[in-house]
């Protein structure tokens, strides 16, 4: 039997120490938003900064939020002149909410896409000892905040232009149990059921699909990885952690017309880790 029917059969291959991981082959970025506009929550740095870029450099121009305005600058200063503008909040407030969605119909001209990133895990631990005052902040900025943001976009004229769609921030531990962040997973499973069920109400106007990320290298998710990151990356099929450019690919792909059919769905970015039997 040669190494790859004994992969096929389920045992791992051993990956000889010579034999590199392959480079990330991220299709380079065609124009498949251009002129649409975007809003993307928490895109001062990592995942959402990621899809925000993406965006950007397929045609769109962006609305970033994140609380803090100096980080939010500096993504900004990094994009195409004039083609992004900061608006700084916190994602479970509504003004602010308010403001960056008017932002983006003052400055743009009108909100075709909503990416609703921004989420928070600041609580660990088994549920049954749960305080139940963090667990609703988590609730709140990762569920209410979520729909907050759709339901202002959608007051502001989503869905009046054509390829309109939402697209929102679930985890894959919102599908199998991860011990310690237990709360956090219940909010994201949430958040995909949000997805699904706002698809079947705002269709045909509105495309709505969430994404269900595994471990990407992030600030947030440095707990889950750091110094360890080769034992975290073996328990997956591709052999490495996600970075925010695969997350920035795959949000391209749904917020641009060569979606139009999908809507929905939750699709994971995982390298393969679920499919493997793996938790996150
Ligand atoms: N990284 C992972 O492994 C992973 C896996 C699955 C799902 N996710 C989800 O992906 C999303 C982004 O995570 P990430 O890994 O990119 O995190 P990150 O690197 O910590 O970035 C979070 C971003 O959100 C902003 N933010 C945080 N709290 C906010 C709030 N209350 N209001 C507005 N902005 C806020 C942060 O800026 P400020 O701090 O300045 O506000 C920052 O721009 C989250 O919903 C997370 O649950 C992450």
């Amino acid at each position: 039997m040669n190494s790859r029917s004994a992969s096929a059969l389920g045992e791992p291959l051993k990956r000889r120490p010579e034999q590199e991981l392959p480079a990330p082959a991220l299709a380079a970025a065609g124009r498949r938003l251009e002129g649409k506009v975007a809003i993307v929550t928490g895109a001062s740095r990592g995942i959402g900064r990621a899809v925000a870029e993406r965006l950007v450099e397929e045609g769109a121009n962006v609305v970033i939020t994140g609380r803090t305005e100096d980080a939010l600058v500096e993504a900004v200063a990094q994009m195409p002149d004039g083609r992004a503008v900061a608006v700084a909040g916190r994602s479970q407030d509504p003004e602010h909410r308010a403001t960056a969605v008017a932002t983006a119909v003052e400055r743009f001209g009108a909100v075709d896409v909503l990416v609703a990133n921004a989420g928070i895990n600041p609580v660990y631990g088994p549920l049954v000892d749960l305080d139940l005052q963090a667990a609703s902040k988590v609730h709140d900025v990762n569920v209410l905040a979520t729909l907050g943001w759709v339901q202002e976009a959608w007051r502001a004229g989503l869905g009046d232009r054509p390829g309109a769609n939402v697209l929102v921030m679930s985890s894959v531990t919102g599908s199998v149990p991860s011990p310690g962040i237990g709360w956090y997973g219940v909010t994201k499973a949430a958040v995909a059921h949000l997805a699904v069920t706002l698809a079947a109400e705002l269709g045909p106007r509105v495309r709505v699909n969430a994404l269900a990320p595994a471990v990407i290298t992030t600030r947030f998710a440095k707990a889950l990885y750091e110094g360890r990151e080769e034992e975290v990356a073996a328990a997956y099929p591709m052999g490495r952690l996600g970075r925010p450019e695969d997350v920035g690919a795959a949000a391209a792909y749904l917020c641009s017309d060569d979606a139009a059919w999908v809507s929905g769905q939750v699709l994971g970015i995982d390298g393969g880790l679920l499919a493997a039997g793996g938790t996150a």
